[in-house]
């Protein structure tokens, strides 16, 4: 299995480096436009190797997409990450041009290849590389309910003072501080509902800290956080590599799913060795369904901006 990083930044590297530790992957590319910054990733990561005793092989090369080809899977994770205060929307004029010169380099050294999407604002970010390659839409995936559902289930694991192993919870909808839908509802310890231990207040305090998660850290950080989104993008990446068929909420193009279509939003899918095997429609409530019309249509409402950008 290759699978490519595009960005050796703080998430693209920390990505790579979970991978390698995993050991699933012969080989995994990292690719950045700074000069010699992919490639000293690499080779740091590398002389890791004896110490974490993996085989996996990490090469960086500078923007050099030949080098990339033939992968199975590649990471997208190029582009500005926010700065406190800022929202993951506002990212888009600088980062939906990379993501679409990306994603076309991409497809043309790996024809074949599955694409995670990571770079903010997430969800359109996923959708214009849908519009950019073309590729079937079971093998462009959006990271974002991966990470938001493992923040759910660390806020969860904090209010009910157990060990996050404990704790299941997935997140629906658009990765964004408002548009995140931390299912409370369906959430359980142990597989007894959360409701049995928890009051609603604190529920919905947890569902506060979900949403704003990333915000968090970016106040805490100075910069988007690295370690949680590397990790939920390897869990990805494992799942299509070991064909796992794990189920994880991310953002898929629907075209009726939910009452919803031509959009990417963050939905529970199965990811096996084709990408997005099925997506799975799970029963909301009136609130979860209003939520995820609410959290949808301001996703589209981003997306518009690239046709005023030129870019679909
Ligand atoms: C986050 O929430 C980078 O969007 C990502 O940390």
């Amino acid at each position: 299995m290759k699978v490519t990083v595009v960005g050796a930044g703080a998430v693209g590297a920390s990505c790579a480096e979970y991978i390698a530790i995993k050991n699933f992957a012969s080989e995994v590319v990292l690719i950045d436009i700074k000069e010699g910054f992919a490639e000293g990733k690499a080779m740091d990561l590398m002389q890791t190797a004896s110490l974490n005793s993996f085989d996996t092989k990490v090469t960086g090369t500078t923007n050099d997409y030949s080098k990339t080809a033939n992968s199975d899977v590649a990471v997208i994770t190029s582009g500005i990450p926010r700065k406190p205060g800022m929202t993951r929307e506002e990212l888009i004029s600088t980062n939906a041009g990379i993501v679409k010169t990306v994603a076309e380099n991409l497809i043309k050294h790996s024809p074949d290849v599955i694409i995670i999407v990571v770079s903010n604002p997430m969800d359109t970010m996923t959708y214009l590389a849908h519009k950019a390659t073309g590729l079937p839409k079971n093998r462009i995936i959006g990271m974002g309910g991966a990470l938001d559902s493992a923040r759910f289930k660390y806020r969860l694991s904090e209010a009910l003072d157990c060990p996050a192993s404990d704790v299941d919870g997935m997140v629906i909808g658009g990765h964004s501080d408002t548009g995140m839908i931390p299912l409370t509802r369906l959430a359980t310890r142990n597989s007894v509902p959360v409701s049995k231990f928890l009051s609603q207040d604190q529920m919905d305090h947890v569902k506060e800290e979900t949403k704003v998660g990333g915000a968090t850290l970016t106040k805490l950080l100075g910069t988007s956080a690295w370690y949680a989104p590397g990790a939920a993008v390897s869990a990805l990446v494992q799942a299509i590599a070991c064909d796992l068929n794990k189920m994880f909420p991310c953002s898929s193009l629907l075209d009726g799913e939910y009452g919803l279509s031509d959009v990417c939003v963050g939905v529970p899918v199965i990811i096996g060795r084709n990408g997005i095997e099925r997506i799975v429609e799970i029963e909301l409530d009136d609130a979860e369904k209003t939520n995820l019309e609410e959290s949808t249509a301001a996703v589209k409402k981003t997306n518009e901006i690239l046709t005023e950008m030129n870019l679909i």
